[in-house]
């Protein structure tokens, strides 16, 4: 595995491999890897033939309130997972390398960036849209992989490809969870132990909210008042940013839960800020026990 800090390095391992008919994945990560990011990379090794990680914390998605300095560094650990993984290259560049002079350019995706978390992170997706896509030049991949976890992170990125003709196809890879149901996140080892047993009852009011969209498909309104008096018993410490039910393609509220809706959650520990996410697949019926097989 090769460890690349500077462009020239990373596309002078990359540019061969391509031209010799490779296929290239790229994880875009900030490092602090766990099961998540690790899913990501291991989809990437089975999908492609030469796979390309960048681990960066990248400064111009973080406003000057949030948790920059505070988000957790692991590089030695990191760099093990993915070599453990069979990841071809590591791309860790210094912010100086991906911002020598202040930059003038910017990729905004309109509205997309504007909803849920962009209302309490006006800048975010912005910053975030601008190093995905410094980050797609640098690498050139044919595919690259990102977590469902980050719902609407994953939306914008594929609009952005759609929009700008980046030649290079989106995989979204299924959100990975602790076993009682809390989305892995770096930000989960800035809980307290009962903040994390309480951030559980995200997932949980996540499955109620599900439960009761399937059941019954009441309007919207109806499923979030029940998922936040779910939240209120199971995560009183929580407090919420937003919960919505929104249309997958274009993240706009939707009234009506019968179509295939996808529920968001923001909520706050302290300074510690958890999204989460469930889609409900249109007519999924409510889950009946296994038949068993003829003749066993
Ligand atoms: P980061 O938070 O490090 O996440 C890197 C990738 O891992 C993202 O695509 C994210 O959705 C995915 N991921 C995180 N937790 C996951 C989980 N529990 N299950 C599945 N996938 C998970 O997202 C970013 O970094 C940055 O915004 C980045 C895209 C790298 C741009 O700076």
């Amino acid at each position: 595995m090769n460890v690349a800090r500077k462009i020239e390095e990373v596309r002078s391992l990359v540019g061969p491999a391509r031209r010799s008919g490779k296929l290239i994945g790229l994880v875009p990560t900030m490092g602090a890897m766990h099961c998540g990011h690790f899913s990501l990379i291991e989809a990437a090794r089975a999908d492609c033939d030469f796979v390309v990680v960048s681990i960066f914390v990248n400064p111009t998605q973080f406003a000057p309130n949030e948790d920059l300095a505070k988000y957790p560094r692991r590089f030695e650990q990191d760099l093990t997972g993915c070599r453990d993984r069979g990841v071809d290259v590591v791309f860790a560049p210094e912010p100086e390398t991906m911002y020598p002079d202040e930059p003038l350019t910017e990729v905004r995706v309109k509205r997309l960036s504007e909803t849920l978390c962009g209302r309490s992170r006006p800048t975010h997706f912005t910053g975030m849209a601008t190093v995905v896509t410094k980050l797609f030049n640098i690498v050139q991949p044919d595919r690259a992989y990102f977590g469902a976890k980050d719902f609407q992170q994953a939306v914008i990125i594929r609009r952005m490809v759609h929009d700008l003709n980046f030649p290079l196809e989106i995989v979204v890879c299924p959100t990975v969870r602790e076993e009682n149901g809390l989305a892995m996140s770096s930000r989960n080892e800035r809980l307290s132990a009962d903040q994390r047993r309480q951030a559980a009852g995200l997932a949980g009011a996540l499955r109620a909210g599900e439960e009761i969209i399937r059941r019954k498909h009441p309007p919207a309104g109806e499923a979030i008042a029940a998922i936040r008096a779910n939240l209120a018993e199971h995560a009183p410490d929580g407090v919420i940013d937003y919960v919505q039910i929104v249309d997958p393609e274009d993240l706009a509220d939707v009234e009506n839960t019968s179509e295939r809706v996808l529920i968001v959650l923001a909520v706050r520990f302290g300074g510690v800020r958890l999204i989460d996410n469930l889609l409900v697949e249109k007519g999924q019926a409510p889950e009946l026990p296994q038949q068993p097989a003829p003749g066993r």
